[in-house]
Parts: structure tokens; sequence; C-alpha cells
């Protein structure tokens, strides 16, 4: 594993030491990105290491085999990543990354893993961030395998199942009656409170929030290097990829520039389509705009609780990669949403997240324009599983369940030769 020479500020470059924790840059509150010495890189870290980490082991590493690009630090675990990357059975060039195969059922275990991994080795004790439900899931079981407490601030009318996870794992719950960025604002202001009550440095928590501390991204950057190694170590054509936050979209980019600097990968990068529903459709709209940010949803609701991210921290650096890549960023109503969601499980024995649906909404869309062909090679993402939402999908689709069973069936009378 390798040291980190320095955090760098995604706007305006400045560096900061990563011999602290630290959140935002202090200039102009910017994302900081995990920087290494490349040199040092080039030296220690080869594709050939990473075959033989995984063939050495007699249990699945997973994202833990790429530990030659992921900082030096004793890691928090629970199995996540190494997820399957499915073929399609009707289009031919279609490959699926199955993100729901995580611990807690979605993608956030990359990103969690990691920033609990370093806020370990930073000796904090107390972690607290507002999530549209898959993050708090994630962030409570990595807390709870830390020996770390979570202090979590969701949606009131988030999935049952985020609800009861948090609950099991032992994180403190606040229920809000808002959307995700009340929840980021009243994270803020708590630990402002704390800081104005002379609260002990220690006892403070420190805010994990989507962008606000450089290791969700760092975790999640090993989405990009599963796929291109899952795919010989190539580029697929385009990505297909569910964005609310964008975290695993300004993750992946920075994986392929690394893998670049490295001589992992050569040729053109993919195509970056970011999806997303258009009850809460924020970076669409701006893309659509040809804005280099984007403006606060109003009113957002969706059945894809991942994306109701109403203004997206990391919007611009969203909106740029999409626009360098040569993608788009495309929205679906929740009609295709759902459609696209039965169709994959009935035609493909995949019961996607809502999140996982608004892709394959959007990839069926530009298959139809023609924009698309269904050799082209893509590899899409289905960020969860769609079990974690039984609840919200059942009430959606209308689900009938009998009321009451009787009390008492003839069970006996039919499985008993008479
Ligand atoms: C299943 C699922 N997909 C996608 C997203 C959006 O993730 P990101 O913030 O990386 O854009 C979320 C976020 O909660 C999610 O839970
Ligand atoms: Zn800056």
């Amino acid at each position: 594993m390798p040291r980190i020479a320095y955090l760098e500020c995604a706007r305006c470059g400045h560096h900061l030491s990563a011999e602290t924790p630290q959140t935002l840059c202090p200039l102009d509150a910017g994302p900081l990105y995990v920087r290494y010495d490349l040199d040092d890189l080039r030296r220690s870290a080869s594709r050939d290491n990473i075959a033989r980490y995984a063939a050495d082991s007699a249990t699945s590493l997973g994202m833990w085999r790429y530990r030659d690009v992921l900082p030096q630090a004793e890691p928090v675990t629970l199995g996540e990543g190494w997820t399957p990357l499915l073929a399609s059975r009707r289009y031919p060039g279609l490959r699926l990354k199955e993100e729901g195969a995580n611990p807690t059922g979605s993608f956030k275990a990359r990103g969690l893993s990691l920033a609990v991994t370093m806020a370990r080795h930073y000796g904090l004790r107390h972690l607290a961030a507002p999530s549209a439900g898959n993050a708090a899931s994630a962030l409570a079981a990595y807390a709870a395998r830390g020996g770390l407490s979570a202090h979590l601030f969701l949606p009131q009318d988030v999935p049952l199942a985020n609800h009861l996870e948090a609950e099991l794992y032992g994180a403190e719950l606040t229920l809000v009656d808002g959307l995700i960025s009340d929840c980021a604002r009243l994270v803020t202001e708590a630990i402002a409170a704390q800081r104005d009550a002379n609260v002990p440095p220690e006892e403070i928590w420190f805010d994990l929030s989507t962008l606000k501390e450089p290791f969700r991204v760092e975790g999640k950057k090993t989405m990009g290097y599963e796929l291109v190694e899952q795919l010989g170590w190539q580029y697929p054509e385009a990505v297909f990829y569910p964005t609310g936050g964008g975290v695993g979209l300004i993750g992946m980019w920075k994986a392929f520039e690394e893998m670049e600097a490295l001589g992992w990968v050569s040729g053109k990068r993919p195509r970056m389509y970011a999806l997303q529903a258009s009850g809460c459709a924020p970076v669409a709209q701006a893309f659509d705009e040809g804005a280099s940010e984007s403006r606060f949803f109003a009113n957002a609701a969706t059945l894809a609780a991942g994306l109701r991210v109403p203004k997206p921290y990391g919007d611009s650096l969203i909106l740029d990669i999409v626009r360098r890549s040569g993608g788009a960023v495309l929205a679906s109503s929740e009609e295709e949403i759902l459609a696209s969601l039965k169709d994959w499980a009935a035609h493909e024995g995949l019961f996607l997240s809502p999140e996982g649906a608004a892709a394959t909404a959007a990839y069926d869309k530009l298959l139809t324009t023609g924009e698309l062909r269904s050799d082209d090679r893509v590899v899409l993402f289905n960020t969860g599983s769609g079990l974690k939402y039984t609840d919200t999908i059942a009430q959606a689709l209308r689900l009938r369940r009998p009321h009451l069973l009787p009390r008492s069936l003839p069970v006996g009378g039919i499985i008993t030769p008479v």
C-alpha cells in the first residue's frame, strides 16, 4: 500500500497534507483528491501484483486486491468489491456490473469501507453523515465493524431496509421531514453546535458527507479499476452510471487517469452516461442547458431514493467529466424506471435497484433512438440490490397481499397419503 503524497483540491489544485483528517479545501471549499507519488507507484504497483495477491489469498480480497493503489492503513472490511460483471442475455455488447452483491447490498460499501478505514487510522471516533439510504446502511455497518460510532440523518420516508439496518448496526438515527439536502444541513449545524459548546475534540463528529472528505471517492474508484480489469485491461465504449451525488462517476474517472499514468490501460476513455430520474434531475437539466453547475431541483420525488439529491455538491465535476468523455446526462420517468425494472427481472433474472433501472431505461432509450447499438461495448452499473426496496417497489407496483391467511390450512391432508 502506498503512502499518500498529498491531498489536492479538485477546484484550485491547492495541496494539503494527509497526516491529519481533512474535509474540504480551506481556500474554496473544493473536494479533495488523494494523490500518490506516481514514480513510487510505477515502481511498486503492477497488474501482476494484483493478480498475484488474488491468487495467493484463500479468501476473496474484494476491492483490496487494488491495495497497491489504495492508502496505507489496516482495512475495515466486510468483503466489498470484485462484484460480478454479467453479460446481458439480450444485448450482445452489454455487461452489467452487479453492485448489489456488495455487503449491505450496494456500491456504497466501497466508499464507506475506505472512509471508515481512514477514520479509524486517524483515531476518529464519531462519524456523521446525511444519506438517501444506502450510504447510511453502509456507514452503520462499517462503523460497527471498525468499533466507531455512526450518527445518521435520513429522510423519514427512506426505504425500510435502510432504516432497519441502521438500527440493527447500532447507529444513532435521526429521521428528518425533508430530503438529503435538509439532512446535510442538520449534520453541519450539529457539528458547529458541538464546536460552540466546546465539546472535547475527540468527541466531535467527523462529517463523512458525499465529497466532503477524500476517501469515499477513493474507495469508489475501485469500480473503475475493476471494470477495466474484468474486460481484460481494456476500456468499454461507454459506462452507464445512475447519478445522485456522482461519487462513483468521479471516482471511476480518477481511476482511469491513474491507470493511464501507470500504463495499465490505453486507448479512448469510455463515454460516461450519468443517469437520473425525471423526478429529481438537476444534473440532466444543467446538461441540457449547457450550464456548468446545477440549480436546486424543487419538490424532488422518485422511487429511485438514491437519486433524490436536489443539488449535488460535485455537480460541476460530474458535468465536466460527462462532457469531456462525449457522454450525456439523461433522465427517465417513474413509469420508464418501473417498466425497465420489471423487464430486467423477468427477462434477465436480475432484481435491479430503481437507480439501476434508471440506467437500463436510459440504455433502452438510446437503442431506440439509434444513438447506441446493442453490440456497442457498454458497462452499466446496477448500483444496488432491488431487495433493499421491497417496501417501496411493492407499493409502486400495487402488489396485493392477502390480508390474513386462513388460520388452519389443511396442509397435512394435502401431503399425507390417504
Ligand atoms: C443504489 C444507489 N444508486 C446510486 C446512488 C447515487 O450515488 P452517487 O452519489 O455515487 O451518485 C445511490 C445513492 O444513495 C444509491 O443508493
Ligand atoms: Zn481549492
